[in-house]
């Protein structure tokens, strides 16, 4: 086991799943970082934790406890985070097939795949721009579209997992772009992307297998998390390591909305 010094750290939610696991593996794996796996539960958190360290031969890894979908949960983690931060992804999701809300009342993709990743970039830019130059990648998909901001949780329509889904990876596309205009003078860079259709827990929700390893899923979001063709690369949603058209950020006025409606949670 080898322990390289480390200069850069990186944070890296829903790392005990397919292409979590593989992402923090993929960052690890880059000389000079270290990374924070951030999970739900312990006992899949440690045994992703050990088989990074077995796949990669490196010990900068350890392992953090938060629910991305708790408002607490998330503040708690950054007020007990100690040192730098230089990179945060946010890639926890999940789409239940029946509707489901949080002991908060929030319907519960919304509040992990949308509230979820606001609150981790709110609470940890302190962090990230005392650290920086810093990067915020944010894990969407391609698979995206239909957000009714007059019903994000789906109080008024009718739920299916697959609706909720979609508006949830449109809202995170919309959020890397409103967070990177607001973060722009701080030297934080957000970005977001597709990763790759990867079979999963989340994508057997979804009722498709996915024919992508895991390590092809996690090769988008990794390059824009270390790679420094990425440097001061802002705004931007990426499949395939390529900047690709996003209509759903165009759309200023609906960016504003969403953020809007974002922190009144
Ligand atoms: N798979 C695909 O083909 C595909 C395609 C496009 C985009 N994506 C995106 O890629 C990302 C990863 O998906 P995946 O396919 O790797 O899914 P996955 O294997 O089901 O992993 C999801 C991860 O998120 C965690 N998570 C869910 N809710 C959480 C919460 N409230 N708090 C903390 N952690 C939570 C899960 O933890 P538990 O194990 O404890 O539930 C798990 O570690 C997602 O953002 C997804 O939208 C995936």
């Amino acid at each position: 086991m080898s322990r390289t010094p480390v200069c850069r750290v990186a944070l890296v939610t829903g790392a005990n799943g397919a292409i979590g696991q593989a992402i923090a593996a993929g960052i690890v794996r880059t000389p000079g970082f270290e990374v924070v796996l951030v999970c739900r539960n312990e006992a899949k958190g440690t045994k992703a934790l050990e088989t990074i360290r077995h796949a990669t031969g490196q010990d900068n890894i350890r392992l953090e406890m938060a629910d991305l979908s708790r408002k607490a949960s998330v503040q708690a983690l950054a007020e007990r985070w100690q040192g730098p931060l230089h990179v945060l992804v946010n890639n926890a999701a999940q789409c239940p097939r029946r509707r489901v809300e949080t002991p908060e009342g929030i319907e519960v993709q919304w509040a992990t795949n949308v509230l979820g990743y606001a609150w981790m970039v709110e609470v940890f830019t302190p962090v990230l721009e005392s650290s920086a130059p810093a990067r915020i990648v944010n894990v969407a998909s391609y698979w995206a579209g239909g957000l009714d901001l007059g019903d994000p949780e789906f109080k008024r329509r009718p739920y299916d997992n697959d609706s909720a889904y979609r508006q949830s990876k449109q809202a995170d596309r919309m959020l890397s772009s409103a967070y990177a205009k607001r973060l722009k003078r701080t030297g934080i860079t957000v970005n977001a992307c597709h990763p790759g259709d990867v079979n999963s827990k989340l994508s057997n929700d979804l009722g498709f297998g996915g024919h992508e390893l895991p390590e092809q899923g996690a090769a988008t979001p990794v390059w824009l998390a270390t790679d420094s063709a990425c440097d001061g690369v802002t705004g931007g949603y990426f499949e395939h390591r390529r900047e690709a058209p996003c209509p759903f950020s165009a759309d200023h006025d609906a960016v504003e909305a969403l953020y809007e409606l974002c922190r009144e949670y």
